[in-house]
């Protein structure tokens, strides 16, 4: 029984191809690749009601994703993640169909894992042995551990400002970690030097072609819990940007198979005002972002001071009628915090981003009261226990509380 329908590698800009039976990372013109399927086979033998029955997590998805032999899946349970109504905190900023993707429930507490489980798989498909990356902190820890999981060695690099349980994990799962006095394009610098070196296997974000096809099941599992209907607007945290183009990716794919009708959602990149490259570059209307000095935001994540698939985020925000927003530190941290007294979901700061986006955009109009809009929770607060700044009163023995 063929499960994967993959067929071949692809350039979004010279429109080369590759085969998947061999290693491939970026394209000779030096952009990235994206996988292909056979959409015509595809579109003939699968349907939606094939997934009934099926297990509740991105495997689900098999015949999307470019495994080929499902012996080399390597798994610790991710995806199918809640899409939640957040009925309170939408009535707060007027947006009483918002909904909330909730990908702080994977496994290592982030969205970074469904990118793991299936660029890791598919470089055990391809015999990888070792492999590099540079993180801003969650993708690293994710790979680090299903690399683990697969037998695969690796390198992990990150600022020494990531967040310190990032660097447990990586340190805990046997990656040889290092911390770089810089930023992710610093690690970024040192990881292409060791991949040139020891001919190990990039996994920087976009240098792999697979771990989009993992994030791109996001878009997938949204489109399935909404009955194949479509909503109006979906925010995502941008930094590099994988997840954004994941979903469009997804919803292109959707609407090629006819499992989706109509128009796509507005595809929204939300920023942090410390680091906005995409943001200014939507604003310019440009097709690719400039490198933004000395970025600084508490929302690590998105931390990226230039992405590799800028021009991708941007035709993807451009195509669907979307748009780029930044929001300022201290109010994505006042969101967070109004997110866990409405709605009991300790967000992390990046998706607590798109809350106050979501908020800002109503408030000027461009969403509309009655839209459906479906916000990204990319992580667990719980991984970033210090951006909470609550006072808590400390009591001596004995003492008698008055209320
Ligand atoms: C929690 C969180 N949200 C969002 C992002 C940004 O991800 P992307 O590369 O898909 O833009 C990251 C990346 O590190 C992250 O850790
Ligand atoms: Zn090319």
């Amino acid at each position: 029984m063929k499960h994967s329908f993959v067929s071949h590698l692809f350039c979004p800009k010279c429109n080369a191809h590759y085969n998947t039976e061999d290693k491939h990372q970026l394209c000779i013109c030096g952009s990235p690749l994206l996988v292909a399927y056979d959409m015509e086979s595809l579109a003939l033998s699968f349907a939606p009601s094939q997934l009934r029955d099926r297990e509740p997590s991105l495997w689900r998805y098999r015949e999307l994703l470019p495994v080929i032999d499902q012996e080399h899946v390597v798994t610790l349970g991710e995806g199918f993640t809640p899409l939640l109504p957040t009925p309170s905190i939408g009535k707060d900023m007027h947006i009483p169909g918002l909904l909330m993707k909730d990908e702080g429930l994977l496994p290592t507490g982030s969205f970074k894992a469904r990118g793991a489980a299936v660029g890791i798989s598919k470089a055990k498909e391809l015999g990888v042995q070792e492999l590099a990356m540079p993180t801003n902190g969650n993708a690293g820890a994710a790979w680090a551990l299903y690399a683990a999981r697969a037998k695969i060695k690796s390198t992990v690099i990150m600022p020494v400002d990531a967040p310190l349980i990032t660097r447990n994990e990586c340190a805990i799962s046997g990656s040889n970690l290092y911390l770089v006095n810089g930023l992710i394009s610093d690690a970024g610098r040192i990881v292409a030097d060791l991949v040139k070196s020891y001919g190990l296997y990039d996994a920087s974000t976009l240098k792999e072609p697979y771990r989009i096809e993992g994030k791109k099941t996001m878009g997938l599992e949204i489109a399935e819990q909404l009955g194949w209907k479509l909503p109006d607007v979906i925010l995502y945290p941008t930094g590099g940007g994988v997840g954004l183009i994941g979903i469009y990716k997804a919803l292109k794919e959707l609407q090629t198979l006819g499992w989706v009708q109509g128009q796509l959602p507005r595809l929204v990149a939300v920023q942090a005002e410390g680091c906005a490259p995409i943001v200014k570059a939507w604003e310019n209307q440009e097709k690719a972002s400039e490198f933004w000095p000395e970025s600084k935001t508490v929302a690590f994540g998105i931390n990226v001071p230039k992405a590799l698939g800028d021009f991708l985020v941007l035709d993807a925000v451009y195509r669907t009628g979307g748009c780029a927003i930044s929001i300022n530190d201290e109010d994505l941290l006042r969101e967070q915090q109004r997110v866990a007294e409405l709605e009991g979901a300790f967000v992390c700061p990046e998706g607590a981003a798109t809350f106050a986006a979501a908020r800002k955009l109503r408030q000027s109009g461009w969403i509309g009261e009655d839209e459906c809009v479906v916000v990204l929770n990319t992580g667990a607060g719980i991984k970033y226990p210090d951006t909470v700044n609550v006072k808590v009163p400390v009591l001596e023995p004995g003492e008698r509380l008055t209320r």
